[in-house]
């Protein structure tokens, strides 16, 4: 009798074990969503914590009432995010691997394996990296070695991998260039650009309660919206690791916005921007649809060109550049920086009169106490949003910068299926 049962539970844990390894998706699902309710739960528990810490900072586009102080959110949550997702995926691991794993012939996908294990190492590299930012408050100039160091074992992983670093040239330059070029070294130049731009590109992109989590939210969405569309054609495989990563980031992220929408419980930090950034990168590069990828980053592409000039400091950028808060109206308005034409590079005022031809900046020359100083709307995309729409409620301007988000996944999907034709031959 007792052998009976025994039989039937081992009946019973191989049929669960089968259909786990059956459907791995289904399996990472259901961890996501898993992921999110406990995240959501944790989050407030870690507000004090990180107060006295000293991980906080003002929320600079609230009322300070008389008498009262202004108002300090807790910040870098983005670091309990980031550990819930590094946690779901290590417990992920065993998942898709099992099969291979107990299976009697040989043939232990070592490449598949290596590229999963090498992925959580650059974003656990960038979650600490990023952290590290958050509590030293380091300099641009580390704020662009550190993605670079991070994708390291990436691109050593690629390099064992795939070695290959031909690209297939778009139709329109293959009278000049052939059908594809062999970009050797520029290739991992290129795919470390990657995670220095993603990173940063998110992070820049701030400064209003709810816009990095949401911008996020939106491009690990539009991700998985195409991974599940790519799942039926030749590349299942990479389309399917991407996912894995994806839906729990995803998971964490929705987690991370419903405490960080407007009035903010939260600040999510430089960790959650690294992070973030790093895991699309990831999924990029080992997904091998880097271009795809930086589709979904139309907005951000617009908000970092036209940031050059003060990132580069050919015009003065001041430390903060969010949108100015007016208290009496509870709405947002432009936010400001002040200079001397005459103290300005060549570049600089080549940059100024370019942009505000363009009228993407308004200029007022003759401020400041003698009168020889121009203002000008600081260079964000944020800026110029208002600069249309004129002041705002904090709210209604994320949403609206989520609604241009949006936009452009639309016009992704349209460049990358109806138009792709036009550059490259499309696989079915
Ligand atoms: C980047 C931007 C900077 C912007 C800042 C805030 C560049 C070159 N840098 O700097 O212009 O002002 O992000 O996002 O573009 N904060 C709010 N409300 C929010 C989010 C943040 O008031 O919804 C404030 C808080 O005081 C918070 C601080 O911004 O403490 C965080 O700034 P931090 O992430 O340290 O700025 P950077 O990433 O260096
Ligand atoms: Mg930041």
């Amino acid at each position: 009798m007792a052998s009976s049962n025994n039989t039937a539970f081992q009946n019973a844990v191989d049929r669960a074990f089968e259909l786990i390894i059956r459907h791995p998706l289904t399996i990472n699902l259901i961890m996501s969503v898993t992921g999110f309710v406990i995240t959501v739960q944790m989050l407030p528990k870690f507000y004090d914590l990180f107060i006295h810490a000293g991980l906080s900072g003002k929320d600079m586009s609230k009322k300070v009432l008389p008498g009262r102080k202004p108002v300090i959110v807790p910040e870098s949550l983005g670091v309990v995010a980031g550990a819930v997702f590094l946690i779901m995926m290590f417990l992920f691991i065993p998942v898709p691997f099992w099969k291979p794993l107990t299976d009697k012939e040989p043939g232990f996908p070592h490449h598949e394996f290596v590229e999963f294990i090498a992925a959580l190492l650059s974003i656990c590299c960038m979650v600490f990296l990023g952290f590290a930012d958050d509590v030293l408050e380091l300099r641009w100039r580390h704020k662009l070695t550190l993605p670079t160091i991070a994708t390291l074992p990436l691109l050593m992983v690629y390099i064992v991998n795939y070695g290959s670093t031909t690209i297939i040239v778009p139709k329109p330059f293959r009278i000049y260039l052939g059908n594809d070029v062999d970009l050797w070294l520029l290739y991992y130049v290129y795919m470390g650009m990657l995670a220095v731009f993603c990173t940063n590109a998110i992070n820049i992109l701030s400064g209003i309660n709810g816009v990095e989590a949401g911008q996020s939210l939106v491009i690990g969405f539009s991700i998985i919206i195409f991974n599940f569309i790519e799942l039926s054609g030749k590349f299942r495989e990479t389309h399917q690791f991407s996912l894995f990563f994806m839906m729990p980031f995803c998971a964490v992220c929705a987690a991370i916005l419903y405490h960080n929408w407007y009035p903010s419980g939260l600040f999510v930090g430089d960790t959650f921007c690294y992070f973030a950034g790093m895991t699309f990168a990831v999924v990029g590069i080992l997904g091998h649809f880097s271009k795809t990828m930086l589709l979904f980053f139309i907005p951000q592409v617009i908000n970092f060109l036209f940031s050059v000039p003060q990132l580069f400091r050919f015009v003065p950028c001041p430390r903060h550049r969010l949108p100015k808060y007016n208290p009496k109206t509870d709405k947002l308005g432009m936010s400001y920086t002040q200079f001397k034409s005459k103290d300005l590079n060549i570049i600089g005022r080549l940059f100024v009169w370019l942009f505000s031809t363009l009228r993407l900046i308004e200029i007022k020359t003759g401020v400041g106490e003698d009168g020889q100083y121009t203002q000008s709307n600081n260079f964000t995309l944020i800026n110029f949003v208002l600069r249309l729409v004129g002041p705002t409620h904090e709210q209604t301007l994320v949403i609206y910068m989520l609604i241009i988000q949006c936009l452009g996944s639309c016009a992704a999907f349209f460049i990358r299926f109806p138009l792709a034709g036009v550059f490259y031959d499309v696989v079915e």
